[in-house]
């Protein structure tokens, strides 16, 4: 199975959690981590190449902070310029039998995203339009992986979650 991770972080060099995931996947076979604003530090995003190594992979990861409970600007980006009509869909579905898979981390804890909690909606609903574009593209949408409460999570809780992310990621 050939993995692409997209890191899709606007500081990753800041980052603590989002950082740490990311070196632990590239640790993990048939994996390759790419970070989407070092590559295109201008928002200018090379489709063609961006197709190029979509359609190479089995699996497709998109791994980002929650912002205002949706992605950091450039992933939105990167859907509309990468995700073309002739392509993605259309006359063509080059990711059709491909898999999506979200790996998001969130400032608010568990408690939080739940409909009862001050949220009122859970993650998975925050971020449905991924697995509506999945379904839409003929993708299997796989188990979103979680780390929440990343504002106040510790050195050990974030060495505890790589490898559960590596497990995920070599299944
Ligand atoms: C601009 C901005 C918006 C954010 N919006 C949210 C949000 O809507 N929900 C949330 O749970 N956390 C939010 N956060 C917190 C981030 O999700 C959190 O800091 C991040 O997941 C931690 O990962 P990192 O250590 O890789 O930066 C926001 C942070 C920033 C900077």
């Amino acid at each position: 199975m050939k993995t692409t991770v997209l890191v899709v972080h606007p500081n990753i060099k800041q980052s603590r959690v989002n950082a740490a995931l990311a070196k632990g996947a590239a640790d993990v076979a048939g994996v390759k981590v790419r970070y989407l604003y070092d590559l295109y530090p201008d928002g200018k995003i090379d489709a063609t190449a961006e197709q190029a190594v979509l359609e190479k992979a089995d699996r497709i990861v998109l791994q980002f902070p929650m912002y205002w409970y949706s992605s950091p600007a450039l992933l939105k980006q990167w859907l509309d310029d990468v995700l073309a009509y002739g392509w993605a869909y259309g006359d063509k579905q080059a990711l059709k039998g491909k898999e999506l898979m979200l790996a998001v981390t969130t400032g608010g804890g568990e408690e939080f995203y739940q409909k009862d909690g001050l949220a009122g909606h859970t993650v998975a609903e925050f971020l449905v339009a991924y697995e509506t574009i999945a379904s839409y593209l003929g993708m299997n949408y796989g188990k979103m992986f979680v780390t929440g409460n990343c504002l106040n999570i510790s050195d050990d809780e974030i060495a505890a979650q790589v490898p559960r992310y590596q497990a995920v990621l070599s299944a």
